[in-house]
């Protein structure tokens, strides 16, 4: 009876939508970060993302970061703080700052690591699965952004 047209399915909680406040920043690797020194940061970031509900996916490579953070907007605002405040990384350039509801688009991941050369895959396949159109809308925006100014550039500098 609820498969009929008019009638709602049953609700999927892990999909569900809820407010969320999606960070997208790149940022400079401070002299001295390593392959390291970001595993150690990435080992924290799993343990707080966990307690404070924050998702996403962090990129290193060419000396540069790219950081996609999603999560409960008073949580995410903290993280922001700190982030400017952290010495290990600089010229913190925000991409993309926007509170919504819609569905998490990292929900296993509280904070994963991906390699750069991955970074194009990470965001397309994100693209092919993406049914909200305001996600759909902020991963076209970050690719664009990773067109026309390729992280590799950047790092270079
Ligand atoms: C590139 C980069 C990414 C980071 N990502 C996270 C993160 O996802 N979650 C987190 O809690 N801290 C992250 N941190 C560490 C924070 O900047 C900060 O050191 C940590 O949250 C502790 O902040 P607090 O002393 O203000 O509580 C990251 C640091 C860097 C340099």
């Amino acid at each position: 009876m609820f498969d009929e047209p008019g009638f709602p399915s049953a609700p999927d909680w892990e999909f569900a939508e809820i407010t969320l406040q999606t960070f997208v920043y790149c940022s400079r690797a401070a002299e001295g970060i390593d392959d390291v020194e970001v595993a150690r940061i990435v080992e924290f970031s799993q343990r707080r993302n966990v307690a404070r509900g924050i998702t996403g996916v962090l990129v290193f490579g060419s000396g540069v970061f790219f950081q996609w953070i999603e999560g409960p907007p008073a949580e995410v605002e903290k993280l922001i703080a700190s982030l400017h405040g952290d010495t290990r990384h600089n010229d913190v350039v925000a991409l993309d700052l926007s509170v919504e509801k819609r569905e998490r688009l990292y929900p296993g991941w509280e904070m994963e690591l991906v390699e750069a050369d991955d970074i194009r895959t990470v965001l397309h396949d994100a693209l092919d699965c993406a049914e909200d159109e305001k996600n759909v809308a902020a991963l076209k925006r970050i690719l664009q952004h990773l067109d026309t100014e390729p992280l590799a550039s950047l790092g270079r500098n």
